[in-house]
């Protein structure tokens, strides 16, 4: 949550940090500003989207070849110019800008009230800059020195970014629980939240610790930990390109992500799974092959669609492993005093990997003596370099706030992790494990057959768009595709939807059914089909409307429901990365219908960097 990006070079970086700022806007679109630092040290900030503040910009002198910029998901303070970022310190000569949540500031504000110090905001970013001005003044020290002891006091999470109007030419950074990269040009440094902003200037950057100090001039780079001793930074070359990162002529990211499903999973296969060799190869799970076999459990963390994708791995886990699995909310885990026995392995799922309940969550597992495995998407993020082993699903970067091609590659992941655990374990028969393979091998293709029905889909949001309430359904694998429905069309379309094991609608959900109400059943073949049908009567019974995701070939379903979406046939095991595809292209129609802005739903942002 929140997007940062700064700037230090010969270039001008009022450009660089606005274009920065437009494709980090997923991270929090409450409002955005810029520290520039020329003649003297300005700040502009706004409330609302980045565009808002670019029009306000028009026609200023904007030069400067240091700046900062910020992109802010609202924590502490409302959505509003002043508690905008950058703040300035009360002097005026320092600005910052902040990721992540301080979580000891009304002490501190206290204590900096009693010494004279006003606040403009009501933000504890503008609390920990005069805190990090005020030990300045006091001690006489260094920028780096004030900012490593302020940080020695500071409970919390943060990126921070510094400019000081008296060392123009250094940026102060830091890092503890919230991202940060930096880019390493020619005689220019580039700072941002994620590798997206620096991508166009260079492929060389350098993933900051927890704890570690930043000092960056034009052409030095010097990291040291907050015992002010040199740390040696590792250089990364970023494996991404520019149109990774752009919207492809599609209308929206959401939609470009949707289609891009039969690419971003084949590239999850590509060089893992080989159906003709009966082979699935994991450099990252290999090396915890054993583990994996022997693990009495396996414990899934994660959070909003990557805890869905982790439910569905419960089920597949269960049956080709014959493991203990359990699927916990990472923020409920990390504070639960969980019993963690020697032997368990846990699994974490983000997309981001920098999800602040899963990363703790991990954190605390690990100490404990957890193995831990990421399936992780952004390569070199914070859940990824926690974790021991895994893999990542090489989905590239997802830009739409509501998470599509991510979960389809993480189940793509996950199947093939309990392919390869139940093969060796001898939990699954071997012609059953050839055929998986084989179907899987197949997924992407049908991925595509799914997709060309779109047109058909958008009819049907167009139908059921007026719905105030939607109840999703679904047994057993199709169980975790009803909440992630469910979960798209919420955060999409703003209409309130519920998802439910569909045997558990008459414990109390069926009491919502009339003939307005749409219920979408995840209805695929499968050993519940018969048990789902007689559910359907019953909706229908009540005069609901049933919408159905079937397998092609089921000429029965068709005689119960109003309307129908189908996937082609596969293994049941591998059916929801075919259903959900329908899902997702359901909630993105409603939500365009209705008019929403679908890349930046409100209240919403993509990397849930707090807790
Ligand atoms: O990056 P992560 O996968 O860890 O993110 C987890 C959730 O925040 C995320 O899936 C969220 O629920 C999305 N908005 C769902 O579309």
């Amino acid at each position: 949550m929140c997007g940062i990006v700064a700037y230090i070079g010969s270039r001008e970086a009022y450009p660089i940090i606005l274009k920065g700022l437009k494709r980090l806007e997923y991270r929090g679109y409450d409002s955005s500003g810029v520290a520039l630092l020329n003649s003297g040290l300005k700040v502009y900030k706004k409330k609302g989207k980045v565009a808002d503040l670019e029009e306000t910009l028009i026609g200023k002198d904007m030069h400067a070849n240091v700046g900062i910029g910020h992109t802010r998901w609202a924590t502490h303070g409302e959505p509003s110019d002043c508690n905008a970022h950058p703040h300035m310190s009360q002097n005026g000569k320092l600005a910052m800008i902040h990721n992540g949540i301080i979580e000891n500031y009304a002490q501190l504000k206290t204590e900096l009230i009693k010494k004279g110090y006003e606040f403009k905001s009501d933000t504890d970013t503008e609390v920990l800059l005069n805190f990090i001005e005020n030990i300045l003044q006091n001690n006489n020290c260094p920028l780096e020195e004030a900012v490593r002891i302020a940080l020695k006091r500071i409970v919390g999470a943060y990126v921070i970014v510094l400019i000081d109007q008296d060392n123009p030419d250094t940026l102060i950074a830091a890092r503890k629980g919230s991202p940060l990269v930096i880019g390493i040009g020619k005689g220019e440094h580039f700072l941002a939240s994620d590798a997206s902003p620096i991508i166009e200037y260079t492929k060389e950057v350098v993933y900051v610790n927890d704890y570690e100090v930043a000092i960056i001039k034009s052409d030095e780079l010097i990291l040291k930990n907050l015992g002010n001793e040199r740390q040696t930074p590792y250089i990364t070359k970023l494996d991404m390109e520019l149109a990774a990162i752009e919207k492809g002529g599609y209308e929206h990211f959401m939609l470009k992500e949707i289609f891009e499903q039969p690419t971003t999973i084949f590239d999850c296969l590509r060089g893992r799974l080989d159906a003709h060799a009966g082979t699935i190869t994991m450099k990252g799970i290999d090396e915890y092959a054993e583990e994996l076999k022997n693990a009495n459990r396996i414990v899934i963390v994660a959070c909003g669609t990557s805890w869905h994708a982790g439910l569905v791995a419960e089920y597949i886990f269960e049956e080709l492993c014959r493991v203990n699995v359990e699927v916990e909310y990472a923020s409920e885990f990390r504070y639960r005093n969980p019993v963690i026995n020697k032997g368990d392995v846990i699994i974490a799922i983000s997309q981001s990997g920098e999800t602040a309940d899963t990363l703790v969550a991990i954190e605390n597992a690990k100490e404990k003596g957890a193995i831990i495995l990421g399936v992780v998407n952004v390569v070199g993020s914070s859940i990824a370099r926690t974790s021991h082993g895994g893999a990542y699903t090489h989905a590239g970067p997802e830009i739409g706030v509501a998470s599509t091609k991510a979960f389809t590659a993480q189940l793509a992941i996950l199947v093939m992790i309990a392919l390869k655990v139940g093969f060796e374990k001898g939990t699954i028969e071997e012609k059953r494990y050839r055929q998986l393979l084989i179907d899987l091998e197949a997924i992407p293709q049908k991925v595509e057959v799914v997709l060309k029905d779109h047109e058909k889909i958008k009819a049907l949001a167009e139908k059921y768009m007026d719905a105030p309430d939607f109840l999703y359904l679904g047994r057993g694998y199709n169980f975790p595709v009803a909440l992630e429905g469910a979960l798209k069309l919420k955060e999409i379309s703003y209409i309130h939807a519920e998802g439910y094991p569909a045997a558990e609608m008459k414990h109390g959900p069926i009491a919502l059914v009339d003939e307005k109400l749409p219920v979408v059943f995840i209805a695929t073949k499968d050993v519940y089909h018969q048990k789902v049908l007689s559910n359907m009567q019953e909706i229908k019974a009540r005069k609901g409307k049933v919408i159905a995701v079937i397998t092609e070939g089921d000429t029965h379903t068709p005689t119960i429901t109003n309307d129908l979406m189908i996937i082609p046939e596969t293994d049941e095991i591998l059916a929801p990365m075919l259903s959900v595809i329908h899902l997702q292209l359901l909630a993105y129609y409603i939500g365009i219908a209705k008019g929403c802005d679908v890349d930046k739903p409100r209240n919403l942002a993509k990397s849930v960097t707090v807790e």
